[in-house]
């Protein structure tokens, strides 16, 4: 597979006119009031939030941290702690436009769920969402469990139990309810702080690749910076070495820490970046967790 391929996959497809006015003139879907979720008095609850409150994950909505492309993301609180609620966003406010290239090598069994989700109908889309969500939970509990930087998921490890939070997954907040941890291309650090944070970048990076996996999204946008420590988000993309892109995935993760570190003044180039990458691989695995069932 070429990268000129994979980077033409990858660039954002939604550059026709008509789709970009459209973009501009409409509200944009799937946003959810803070007003809307927090409300006892204000009227409608939002049904999202209701069934997290009903299954006892969530007690409150605290504040609404920040809403992105993909999914708005809430600080809650719950029986175990500060939370932070990823909300998916409504499917037709989701472009899914790069699911494609994420998916491939990935074996779908059932022949009508595939032709659904290609075909992007209604049932399609539900489907695919869930997936997203299911993904990005299986991929928690195993991180976590195998003793990597990433938020502790607060529903499951059973499907079954964290199935039933769709659209929405359930994570430690890391920082704090006041201050959450900020992303490292937001976060102001010292010399010895970049480059501290360049290494632990660099060690998460390889203790996934160990795994044998690619983030798919790999730089300081999807890094939080939290008492000197360095914890991996943002996994639904992650791909395995049975995607056949996985090899340019790897390489692009790598290429953009490098980039995406250069403000911090931290400098290597992509290729060298990835060799370190899987030099360290070689190297010890961090120590597991217990995962309890
Ligand atoms: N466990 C967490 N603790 C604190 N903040 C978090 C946590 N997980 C996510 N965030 C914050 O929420 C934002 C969105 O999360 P994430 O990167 O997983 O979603 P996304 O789909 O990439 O959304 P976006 O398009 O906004 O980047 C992150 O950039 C980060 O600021
Ligand atoms: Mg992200």
């Amino acid at each position: 597979m070429s990268a000129r391929w994979l980077e033409d996959e990858l660039s954002d497809a939604d550059t026709r006119p008509e789709r970009r006015q459209k973009h501009k003139t409409k509200k944009p879907l799937g946003r959810r009031r803070l007003a809307a979720l927090r409300n006892e008095e204000e009227g409608e609850q939002d049904d999202v939030i209701r069934r997290l409150r009903d299954l006892g994950h969530v007690t409150e909505v605290v504040a609404e941290l920040k809403s992105g492309k993909e999914a708005t993301a809430y600080v809650a609180r719950g029986p175990k702690g500060s939370v932070l609620v990823k909300l998916y966003r409504e499917l037709e406010a989701r472009s899914f436009k790069r699911d494609g290239v994420y998916r491939e090598g990935q074996v779908i069994l059932d022949e009508r769920a595939k032709r659904a989700m290609e075909g992007r109908s209604r049932k399609g889309l539900e489907m695919l969402q869930a997936g997203w969500v299911a993904a990005e939970y299986a991929h928690l509990w195993h991180l976590w469990g195998a003793g990597l930087n990433v938020p502790e998921p607060l529903v499951g490890p059973s499907p079954y139990e964290y199935t039933q939070t769709t659209p929405a997954v359930l994570m430690r907040l890391i920082g704090s309810e006041d201050t959450p941890a900020p992303r490292l291309s937001d976060a102001a650090l010292t010399p010895e702080e970049a480059r501290n944070a360049w290494n632990q970048s660099l060690d998460g990076m390889a203790h996934l690749l160990r795994l044998g996996y690619a983030h798919g999204d790999y730089s300081t946008y999807n890094l939080l910076w939290w008492e000197n420590t360095v914890t991996i988000i943002d996994f639904p993309q992650l791909t395995t070495r049975q995607n056949p892109n996985f090899k340019e995935l790897l390489r692009r993760d790598a290429e953009s820490l490098a980039t995406s570190f250069r403000r911090h003044g931290v400098g290597a180039n992509g290729e060298a970046t990835l060799r370190e990458v899987q030099r360290r691989a070689l190297g010890v695995a961090p120590t597991p967790r217990v995962v309890l069932p």
